[in-house]
């Protein structure tokens, strides 16, 4: 039998509000409090999932360097790269979600917007949220990702969520995640930081310099994983559908073999920078992922 990792997920605290607005699902702040362990199956309620082509645009909300831009551009340009480095990759991650829906989505990286002047502030409700979202526009092959800057709070941000995916009128789906460096690392940007709760074990070298932006790879990805595999919360995942435990966000924690609570398991170590990652991208970038329920074998499948 298959287990789920000894972690518990603070997904209960999210409000109904929310969720009625969203009907999205959480990438959960890292909390790691030991549970009892229990079988890890992830039920498919027969809904659609996100197949072919998708192209993927990015609304940078608030102050991003061109540096941190470039760290997540080239992650998504890395997950269906066609000629992608020799693995463990950021493709053959990807080519994990194949398990579920028969293949794996394609993606194409679409349109960048720039929003640096704060246009809804620096405080943001669910509805801005969304209508930020919309922004790069509809197409039923889009997914907009909302990536909000170090300086901008999220109504839920870091006291009950990392994150969010859901519906968006018109487009496959919605995503937003943010830079939780300053606001939240031990919870957001775990393992890069020491964790808020539970064990404490030395926090990783980011393997992109950035522990904001390298947090915030680990929360694409997951969030990523649960658009496609669960686009409209019918899906697969394990739990209530209001707190769906999706492809990534069941395996909260795990990034390499050997990993139990507080410690992410045995990754690969960078010679020169000491930076830990199990996963190469285009252009020698090297990106830390988590691990991804593998329906076949119903377990959390690691790279390395
Ligand atoms: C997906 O994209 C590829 C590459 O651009 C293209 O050749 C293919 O026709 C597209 N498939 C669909 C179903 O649009």
């Amino acid at each position: 039998m298959a287990t789920l990792p000894a972690l518990s997920l603070p997904l209960a605290t999210l409000t109904l509000s929310l969720l009625l607005l969203f009907h999205s699902s959480a990438a959960a702040p890292r909390k790691l409090i030991q549970v009892q362990q229990q079988p890890l199956v992830l039920k498919y309620h027969k809904g659609p999932l996100l197949t072919g082509n998708l192209t993927i645009n990015l609304l940078w909300y608030g102050r991003f360097s061109a540096t941190q831009r470039s760290i997540i551009a080239d992650f998504l340009l890395s997950l269906s790269a066609a000629s992608p480095p020799p693995p463990p990759s950021a493709a053959s991650w990807w080519h994990t979600t194949a398990l579920y829906g028969g293949s794996a989505p394609r993606l194409f990286l679409g349109r960048q917007l720039l929003d640096d002047h704060y246009s809804v502030g620096k405080s943001l409700s669910p509805s801005q949220l969304s209508l930020l979202a919309s922004k790069p526009g509809a197409s039923p092959t889009n997914i907009n990702v909302v990536l909000t800057s170090v300086d901008v709070a999220v109504d839920g941000f870091c006291s009950s969520r990392c994150g969010t995916h859901g519906p968006l009128a018109g487009s496959a789906g919605f995503i937003w995640t943010g830079d939780s460096e300053v606001q939240c690392p031990g919870q957001c940007a775990w393992p890069f930081h020491q964790p808020v709760y539970g064990p404490q074990t030395p926090p990783l070298v980011a393997p992109n310099s950035d522990v904001g932006m390298d947090g915030v790879v680990i929360n694409l990805a997951t969030l990523l994983a649960g658009a496609v595999t669960n686009p409209d919360g019918n899906g697969y995942f394990q739990g209530p559908a209001d707190a769906p435990l999706e492809a990534v966000s069941a395996c909260t924690g795990i990034f390499g073999s050997g990993a139990y609570p507080g410690y992410p398991g045995r990754v690969l170590v960078d010679q020169t920078s000491g930076a830990s990652y199990n996963a190469r991208g285009l252009d020698g970038r090297k990106y830390l992922l988590p691990a991804m329920w593998d329906p076949k074998t119903s377990q959390c499948s690691t790279l390395v």
